[in-house]
C-alpha cells in the first residue's frame, strides 16, 4: 500500500507501520495518533494496515482488533459499543464522532485517528476530561427543589412540559461538542462549553426544578455563557443529533427577560 507523508514543518513524527497479513485482499490504512504523557516524547502517526474483511464494520471493531491482535500498546476508551456511554468519542477523519457508530466504509481513503481536540493527551486516544466533567458538575444537574411533592409521592409533569426536555435529556456527555468548539479551545478554563451549558438548559425548563432563577444568576457571567459566538460546530459534531447552540441562545432569551 501507498505509504503516508506528513507535512515538513509538522512536529508529529511518523511512527511504525504495522503491516497486514499476506494474502488480504480488502486492506485499509488506519493512521493513528500516538503519545504517551508519561515519557513526554514527541507524538508520532502509526500506521496499522487493518484486512477489513476479518474486522467488524465500525472503526471501534478496528482499534479492538488492533489492541486484541496487532499491538496491544495501543489506548482508547470505549464501554457500550452502541452509541449510549460515550467512551469512544475521538476525532475521525477531521471531525469529532463516536468510533462505535462511525462504519469504516463511510471514511474514504487512510483513515486519521486522533484524540479529541485541544485537551491534554493522557495517552494516545485518552483525553484528559478532568476541566470537562468539572464543568458539568457545576451546572448542578440534578433536579433541585425547596418543596414537598403532592401527596408525597412522585413529582408529576404534564405531557407538555415532558416534552420540553426532548433533545435535551440524552445528551451523552461524549464531549464531542465542546472539544469541537473555538470559543472552548482558547477559554476553557473560563467558558463552560456547549455540553455543560445544554445540560444546564436542561434543568433550567425542567417543570419540576425549583431552581430556575438562582439556575441562570449562575449564568450571568461575561465567559461562562456569554462565549459562545453561535458558531455551531457544536451542533453539527453531535453524534446524537442535539443542538446545545439553541439551547444556549434560549438560555441568553431567558436571561434578558430575567432582567428586564
Ligand atoms: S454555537 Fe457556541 S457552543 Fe456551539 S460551537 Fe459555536 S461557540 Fe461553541
Ligand atoms: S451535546 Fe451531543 S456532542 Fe455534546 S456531549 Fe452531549 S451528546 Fe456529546
Ligand atoms: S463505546 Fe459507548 S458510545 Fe462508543
Amino acid at each position: 500500500m501507498a505509504e503516508f507523508t506528513l507535512p515538513a514543518n509538522s512536529i508529529v513524527k511518523k511512527g511504525k507501520t504495522f503491516e497486514a497479513p499476506a494474502g488480504a485482499k480488502n486492506v485499509r490504512n488506519f493512521l493513528v495518533y500516538r503519545y504517551d504523557a508519561t515519557t513526554g516524547d514527541n507524538p508520532s502517526i502509526d500506521t496499522y494496515q487493518i484486512d477489513t474483511d476479518a474486522c467488524g464494520p465500525m472503526i471501534l471493531d478496528a482499534l479492538i482488533k488492533i489492541k486484541s491482535e496487532v499491538d496491544s500498546t495501543l489506548s482508547f476508551r470505549r464501554s457500550c459499543r452502541e452509541g449510549i456511554c460515550g467512551s469512544c468519542a475521538m476525532n475521525i477523519d477531521g471531525s469529532n464522532t463516536l468510533a462505535c457508530t462511525m462504519a469504516i466504509e463511510d471514511v474514504e481513503g487512510d483513515i486519521k485517528i486522533h484524540p479529541l481536540p485541544h485537551q491534554p493527551v493522557v495517552k494516545d486516544l485518552v483525553s484528559d476530561l478532568d476541566n470537562f466533567y468539572r464543568q458539568y458538575a457545576a451546572v448542578e444537574p440534578w433536579m433541585q427543589s425547596n418543596s414537598k411533592p403532592v401527596g408525597g409521592r412522585e413529582r408529576l409533569q404534564s405531557k407538555e412540559d415532558r416534552e420540553k426536555l426532548d433533545g435535551l435529556y440524552e445528551c451523552i456527555m461524549c464531549a464531542c461538542c465542546s472539544t469541537s468548539c473555538p470559543s472552548y479551545w482558547w477559554n476553557s478554563d473560563k467558558y463552560l462549553g456547549p455540553a455543560a451549558l445544554l445540560a444546564a438548559y436542561r434543568w433550567i425548563v425542567d417543570s419540576r426544578d425549583e431552581q430556575t432563577d438562582e439556575r441562570l444568576d449562575a449564568l450571568d457571567d461575561p465567559f461562562k455563557l456569554y462565549r459562545c459566538h453561535t458558531i455551531m460546530n457544536c451542533a453539527t459534531v453531535c453524534p446524537k443529533g442535539l443542538n446545545p447552540a439553541k439551547a444556549i441562545a434560549d438560555t441568553k432569551k431567558m436571561l434578558v427577560q430575567k432582567n428586564l
